[in-house]
């Protein structure tokens, strides 16, 4: 029977990535958890995985009944999301969802706690994490919004090859280690190369950099914010980075920036570049951070301002932005978690 002193949790999708990564940052938390089975497709079933000194044993999918479960996390990829999750919803289990088939849905709140926590109070089941690379993005651009005001962003972004999975990193590491080409997610080599995400039609934008300029949007609620963004992946293994630069709408001094940024949540400054101080991806790896450093103005504007953003992809940028929101839903709103009104078919 399910309790509302303690949480009982489904992960859909456990031995991703994301999903393993799951794991380590619930035995981190404080949440109490009664139960916690873990999901994935019929090949993984009888896999092993580490949990609090113990072995969890993952479970076919295809045998799951979410009316067991009080949340159920889902990180398997948009079409698992897009017919397992209004069954999860239907059967009474609040869902936290890292693919990308309902973030833009006008009842999902698109949510990242130190930003817009509050969206999720109008939740209906399903709650959604934004993609990794725009996370970062709004978790830095939110106080400079709130203080000067923005005009305009131009993003461009030097993503981790595990942004797109286990099977990215399968490919960096094979193509290291036989110098051959493997022609997963792209034609082209990783390896000590540049790669785009898909991009469907010429003179197009990838589906990953309208993911950025959507998402930012619903988040920052500025539906025509000026925003444009150019992504890419790199050889790197975990790690996001990014070149922001921001047009304000009021002027502002670069110390009152770095002070602004410095008492935000979730933001830690490495900026001393004359010591060679700045963000980079092996900083940020295994933390839950967004990192800010290279903080200056951009001459060719008015109120032009560049930052350099760094964060863990696999762990803010998804398991860990995923699990805060639950927490704090915990902490705050904890009714929300067992009691809410059913997204429907007709919603
Ligand atoms: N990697 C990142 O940095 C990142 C960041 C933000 C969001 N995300 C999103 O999170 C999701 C997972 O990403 P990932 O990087 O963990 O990918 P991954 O390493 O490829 O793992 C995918 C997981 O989904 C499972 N799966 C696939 N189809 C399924 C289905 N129909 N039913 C149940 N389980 C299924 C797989 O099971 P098997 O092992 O059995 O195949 C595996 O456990 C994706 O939607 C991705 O876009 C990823």
């Amino acid at each position: 029977m399910k309790m509302k002193d303690n949480l009982s949790i489904a992960i859909i999708g456990a031995t991703g990535l994301v999903g393993r990564t799951f794991l380590k940052v619930i035995e981190d938390s404080f949440l109490p958890i009664a139960k916690l089975d873990l999901f994935a497709t019929p090949r993984s079933k009888g896999i092993k995985l580490p949990f609090r000194n113990k072995e969890l044993i993952v479970n076919d999918i295809s045998n799951i009944d979410f009316s067991k479960y009080n949340v159920a996390l889902f990180s398997a990829g948009k079409e698992a999301s897009r017919t397992l999750i209004p069954l999860a919803v239907k059967s009474g289990a609040l869902v936290i969802d890292n693919g990308s088939y309902w973030r833009l849905h006008k009842d999902v709140p698109l949510v990242v706690p130190e930003v817009n926590f509050h969206d999720v109070l109008k939740h209906k089941g399903i709650i959604a994490n934004p993609n990794c690379s725009t996370i970062q993005l709004v978790v830095a651009l939110k106080p400079i919004e709130d203080k000067f005001g923005i005009k305009k962003v131009e993003v461009s972004t030097y993503q981790a090859i595990s942004g797109a999975g286990q099977k990215g990193i399968d490919k960096l590491m094979k193509e290291i280690q036989t110098g051959e080409t493997v022609p997963v997610l792209s034609k082209h080599p990783i390896s000590f190369n540049i790669n785009f995400h898909s991009i469907t039609t010429k003179f197009g934008f990838s589906e990953e950099e309208n993911k950025i300029i959507n998402e930012t949007r619903k988040i920052l609620h500025r539906s025509n914010l000026k925003i444009t963004a150019t992504c890419v992946r790199i050889p790197v293994l975990v790690g996001h980075s990014e070149s922001v630069s921001i047009v304000t709408k009021l002027p502002f001094g670069l110390e009152e920036v770095e002070q602004t940024l410095l008492e935000s949540p979730g933001i830690r400054i490495v900026d001393q570049p004359e010591n060679e101080e700045y963000p980079t991806p092996k900083i940020a790896e295994g933390t839950d951070f967004v990192y800010i450093g290279r903080i200056r103005r951009n001459p060719t504007e008015k109120n032009g301002l560049h930052l350099w953003v760094v964060a863990d992809n696999v762990r803010k940028g998804a398991a860990s932005n995923a699990i805060q929101i639950l927490e704090r839903l915990w902490k705050e709103t904890k009714e929300l978690i067992f009691d809410f009104p059913k997204l429907t078919d007709q919603t």
